[in-house]
């Protein structure tokens, strides 16, 4: 293997770490940071997520609180306990586990959190936020995909970076944060015509789009950094991402692996924003 194995669990284990401290700080000041989970019907890997993001927060030593609701809750159900959530002195941070049954309007869920304590930073306020450079959340993905190239000993400075995938929760927030770490960022997407041509040019290609095969080796530019964001299942029902990694790794300078690269940085960050929602909550 000729690439840099870019190891998330280590790095995520680090970032846990600096959360635990920060909590630990907030707490010698009386302030307990507190996470409310929602979990809407029995969606197999929301369940999943929403106990990696309980577990995490005992091991962080931030407080959670988990409200799990049927399928058929309804989006009155669901916005009257947001609205709760929202007026609850004692939590500090909301996150509601998508994807959302579907006789819930996920937009309008979003908009009800207040930004606040909107730690998945969904909310079109923190969204702007973010565009504009100012202070405050950051999505866990995209911040995580920031903090595996950089602790991984790479910059971003100058660099062709090319997104693959244009959703809301990854590909426009990764390319968002890209570019204010001074990357050349292009996102690519399923309408766009050269893919290969383009991803040939790239120093660093985030890839989430959530098909197998995605970036193949004769896409991939000597030496390039590649974040692998997706999480299917091959022919053989293996757990794998977008990047055909067998071959790529023979290419590319760096890669993440799937599982224990990008996955488990979520939840790191996911950490952080929580205490960023305790420390702005008490306005410091
Ligand atoms: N579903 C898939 N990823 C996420 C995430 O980061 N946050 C929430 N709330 N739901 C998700």
């Amino acid at each position: 293997m000729k690439a840099q194995l870019i190891d998330g669990k280590m790095i995520s284990a680090e970032i846990k770490a600096e959360a635990a401290a920060e909590a630990a700080a907030l707490k010698e000041q009386g302030i307990e940071p507190c996470l409310a989970v929602v979990l809407v019907g029995d969606n197999s890997a929301s369940k999943v997520y929403v106990s990696n993001k309980e577990k995490a927060c005992a091991a962080v030593g931030i407080k959670s609180v988990s409200h799990v609701l049927s399928g058929e809750t309804t989006e009155e159900e669901l916005l009257a306990l947001i609205d709760a959530l929202n007026k609850d002195a004692n939590v500090h941070g909301i996150l509601v586990q998508m994807p959302l049954p579907k006789q819930i309007d996920e937009r309008k869920v979003i908009l009800a959190i207040s930004p606040e304590k909107d730690v998945d930073c969904f909310h079109p306020m923190n969204v702007g936020n973010l565009h504009t450079g100012a202070k405050g959340f950051l999505p866990c993905t995209p911040a995580g995909i920031i903090e595996l190239i950089k602790r991984s000993g790479h910059s971003i400075e100058g660099k062709n970076c090319v997104v693959i995938g244009r959703s809301n929760i990854v590909g426009k927030p990764v390319a968002m944060l890209l570019m204010q770490e001074n990357g050349t960022v292009t996102i690519c997407h399923s309408k766009t015509k050269d893919l290969v041509g383009i991803c040939r040019g790239a120093d660093i290609i985030v890839s989430a789009t959530g098909k197998v095969d995605t970036v193949t080796a004769d896409m991939v530019k000597e030496g390039a950094i590649i974040i692998d964001v997706g999480m299917n299942r091959n022919a053989e029902g293996k757990l794998c991402g977008d990047v055909d990694f067998e071959n790529v790794k023979e290419v590319a300078g760096a890669i993440t692996p799937v599982p224990g690269g990008v996955g488990p940085m979520t939840i790191a960050m996911l950490m952080k924003n929580c205490n960023t929602a305790a420390r702005i909550q008490n306005g410091i």
